[in-house]
């Protein structure tokens, strides 16, 4: 990763060996039981399967999981193979309900996946927690296949402990659209705004998210993490369904992209990431977000269009 020759606009993320020393006091593991002041705003860089049962229960009121796929993939020498579908729900068996027991009683939990392993999650998921949504996203990157279609979206089961007592702020995820109908009462508009910019109106988000662009060479949250979700996606799952002030968990951390973006926006975070590599990632962008809370695509409090320059 770090010395790798990149292009002039190329703003990908790395880790020069000088900064590697730097970060790696910023890195934390656990070896007994510990409280939720030890583990708040921490980047744990641990073997899930080592740390979980040491991590404080009924702790955070949202867990974000993006978990290995069913897919052949090399996260930094650690390599996926592809299962069986029973030997995928036997590995999600083994470490979901550990992890749902973090969640407090009325925590929210999320659970990324693709078509593949999509009906695996949501078998092993409605087990341990009660299902209410699935959340399809529209990937723009992705190979064309030539013996079948490209897969370019993605599933997020949304899952409560608690159907009668969660939290969620629909308000706080709006979104702002083009309109593509401008109509006007008494030469008024109805229920949208004439800007320089355009015709605008605000909307509630459905479950279905076509404004997303997964991080590629020329955003600043871009790093060599092969699977890393976009900021502005976090920003949607973390704004509905997390306090301000309350505590976010990654089981999976990756580049650290839901810790920065409840950093960003005024929560609290807790990530587990095995690779040393990815975990340092993580640390630096944290770091950066002290100067630099933007999350490209949320301003004004609202989500903009895919491309729409914000
Ligand atoms: C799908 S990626 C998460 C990407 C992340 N959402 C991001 O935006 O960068 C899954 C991550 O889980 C990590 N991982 C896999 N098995 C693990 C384990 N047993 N304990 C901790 N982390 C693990 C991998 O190294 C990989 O970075």
């Amino acid at each position: 990763m770090a010395g790798k020759k990149r292009a002039g606009r190329n703003r990908t993320l790395s880790i020069s060996q000088k900064e590697r020393e730097g970060l790696l006091p910023f890195l934390s593991t656990f070896s007994k039981p510990c409280t939720i002041e030890e583990i708040i705003d921490t980047t744990i860089n641990q073997d899930l399967f080592q740390v979980i049962d040491f991590l404080p229960k009924q702790s955070a009121d949202l867990i974000v999981i993006d978990p290995p796929y069913n897919l052949a993939k090399n996260f930094a020498g650690l390599k996926f193979k592809e299962m069986d579908e029973a030997e995928y729900k036997d590995y999600l068996r083994k470490w979901l309900p550990k992890v749902i027991a973090l969640g407090k009683p009325t925590c929210s939990i999320y659970v990324c996946c693709d078509w593949k392993s999509s009906s695996a999650v949501y078998e092993v998921l409605s087990e341990n927690a009660n299902v209410l949504n699935r959340i399809t996203w529209q990937r723009e990157k992705g190979r064309g296949a030539k013996r079948n279609w490209k897969n370019s979206m993605e599933d997020i089961w949304f899952a409560v402990l608690d159907k009668k007592s969660y939290y969620f702020d629909i308000e706080s995820v709006m979104q702002k659209r083009r309109v593509i109908a401008p109509y006007r009462d008494n030469g008024r508009p109805k229920d949208w705004e004439e800007t320089q910019e355009g015709n605008f109106r605000l909307t509630h988000p459905s479950n279905f998210w076509d404004d997303l662009t997964v991080p590629f060479w020329s955003m600043p949250e871009n790093t060599d993490h092969p699977t890393q979700k976009p900021e502005k996606l976090l920003a949607k799952l973390i704004l509905a369904s997390c306090p301000k002030g309350g505590l976010v968990f990654d089981p999976f951390l990756g580049s650290g992209t839901t810790s920065v973006t409840a950093k960003k926006l005024g929560r609290h975070f807790c990530g587990v990431e095995i690779s040393e590599e990815y975990a340092l990632l993580a640390a630096k962008r944290l770091l950066q977000a002290e100067q630099d809370n933007g999350i490209q695509g949320f301003n004004d409090g609202v989500f903009w269009e895919r491309n729409s320059g914000r």
